[in-house]
């Protein structure tokens, strides 16, 4: 309940960068789970967007042998999940910088098993979610996945996603708003 408050408060506080209007609910975060795909131990898997951070909770709980590494640019949301999910990695930046956060880390894209994302990629501003793709793009290797879950399918189908196939999405219902998972695998 009171992460539910919270994430109300920063939806009124920066909604351009929150979109969304509530934290997303269990199932959600277990579909997006399931999207992964193979995690080696040792892997990492980054989490872009995590708010307060449900879909954190089920990727440390689901692959315990992986590196959690969730992005968040909100300070007071980065700070909350630093205490909230003590198994997951919190860097408090920009997705649009993934290179120089695995840097940070010790790692290289070579390290990283797949990025799932809770951002609101087509609502964010100016050029934001060419470069946060750019950035994914730059962090998975061919064959890697790239999951991320949309309120609306259909506005989807316009945002350019070269050097990514989709694979089949799947909706979820019990989710307010009901979602879809969209599954990406990065190409050559
Ligand atoms: C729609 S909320 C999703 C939160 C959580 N994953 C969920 O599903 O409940 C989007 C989140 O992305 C974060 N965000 C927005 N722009 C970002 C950026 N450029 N880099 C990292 N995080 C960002 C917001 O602060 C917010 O926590």
């Amino acid at each position: 309940m009171r992460e539910t408050l919270m994430f109300y408060g920063e939806i009124v506080r920066r909604w351009r960068v929150t979109g969304a209007i509530g934290p997303s609910g269990p199932v959600l975060a277990r579909a997006m789970a399931d999207a992964v795909g193979p995690v080696a131990a040792g892997q990492v898997i980054l989490e872009l967007g995590p708010g307060t951070g449900v879909f954190t909770r089920e990727l440390v709980r689901r692959f315990p042998a992986a590196r959690v590494v969730a992005v968040e640019l909100n300070d007071r949301f980065a700070g909350h999940l630093r205490t909230a999910v003590p198994g997951a990695t919190v860097v408090n930046g920009c997705a649009s910088r993934l290179d120089a956060h695995l840097a940070g880390l010790g790692c290289t894209a070579h390290d990283v098993a797949a990025v799932v994302s809770g951002l609101p990629l087509l609502v964010l501003p100016g050029d934001l979610p060419r470069r946060v793709f750019g950035s994914v793009a730059g962090a998975l290797r061919p064959g890697r996945r790239f999951v991320q879950f949309t309120y609306s399918q259909k506005a989807w189908r316009r945002f350019d996603a070269t050097g990514f196939r989709p694979d089949p999405p799947r909706r979820v219902w019990r989710n307010f708003p009901p979602a879809v998972v969209l599954p990406f695998t990065r190409t050559d």
